[in-house]
């Protein structure tokens, strides 16, 4: 893919590309970012582009405005969809949980959610099924759903029990009670929380140092991690071994043959204190 070729996008989705990193953004500020039909539809589009363009080695998922997502569009997904076919309505829910999980879950590339702002309801499921996760301190978070009347429905509670202890996932199911990123950290929602004017700074040096690893070596490790938590241990050790097996076989660049011989026969690196040199020809 070539540097002048149209940038993915749409009503809904804005992306901006820098150096390797695919800037995503849901783009309704004027509502917060909720996440209605119409926005899934732009998004999955977006991410099956992004999935085969060379500009996008990571991807950044954001939103524009004053939130990062105010969750489930009241009106665009639960008016709307209650308005509707049986049908239609399967369809809306299929194309919403092919984005906000399905896709984000096993993407070829590595995601990390950046949030800011608003974060509610359904709005932790792309957040959860993002590889990473960087937040705002100030940044408000909730399970608003008790509060007006529905359950953390779509696959919010699965979600949030891949993550979250049992004790504070049902205290914040139950309460509906606001937190903060301090907080989202501390419940392990995210992997950090940054004070708001270190947070793009922080999300870009992150993504910077996934972009400089053997991407296919970091593709099926994020894949074996995420399949093997599933499967017990019988399972997961013969599963890992034949994963293994895979990589050395798919990765083009080499990597593990690099790696030992770096380290074991010229000794121009240690595994525990860096990478290995990846421009370094590869031992047939
Ligand atoms: N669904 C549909 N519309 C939404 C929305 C949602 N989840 N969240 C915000 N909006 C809309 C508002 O209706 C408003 O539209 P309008 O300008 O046409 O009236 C617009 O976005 C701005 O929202 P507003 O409430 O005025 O902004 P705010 O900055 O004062 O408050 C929130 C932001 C996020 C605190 C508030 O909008 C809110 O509580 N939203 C619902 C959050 C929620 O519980 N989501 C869970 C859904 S699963």
């Amino acid at each position: 893919m070539n540097d002048s070729a149209p940038i993915p996008g749409g009503d809904n989705v804005l992306v901006e590309f820098e150096d390797g990193i695919a800037w995503v953004y849901l783009n309704r500020p004027e509502k917060r970012n909720a996440m209605s039909v119409d926005l899934a539809r732009d998004m999955n589009r977006v991410l099956d582009e992004l999935e085969l363009d060379d500009r996008c080695g990571v991807i950044v998922l954001s939103g524009k405005g004053k939130a990062f997502s105010a969750g489930m569009d009241l009106q665009g997904f639960f008016r709307n969809t209650d308005a509707v076919s049986d049908v239609e309505r399967h369809r809306a829910y299929r194309e919403t949980r092919a984005w906000q999980w399905r896709t984000l879950m096993h993407y070829a590339k590595p995601t990390i959610a950046m949030v800011h702002g608003y974060c509610f309801g359904g709005a932790f499921t792309p957040l959860i099924c993002c590889d990473l996760a960087v937040t705002a301190d100030d940044a408000t978070y909730g399970l608003s759903e008790i509060n007006w009347g529905i359950i953390p429905g779509g696959v919010v509670s699965k979600a949030i029990a891949t993550v979250m202890g049992d004790r504070e996932a049902m205290y914040y199911v139950m309460t509906g009670e606001k937190f903060d990123g301090v907080r989202a950290k501390e419940l392990g929602l995210v992997n950090e929380s940054v004070p708001a004017d270190r947070l793009v700074e922080r999300t870009r040096e992150l993504a910077k140092v996934l972009l400089e690893k053997n991407p296919t070596v970091l593709r099926q490790a994020r894949m074996a991690y995420k399949y093997s938590r599933y499967l017990d241990w019988e399972q997961a050790a013969e599963y890992l071994t034949a994963k293994g097996d895979q990589t050395t076989f798919v990765d083009t660049e080499k990597g593990r043959d690099k790696g030992m011989k770096q380290f074991l026969d010229e000794k121009t690196y240690k595994p525990g204190l860096g990478h290995y040199h990846r421009d370094a020809e590869a031992e047939q």
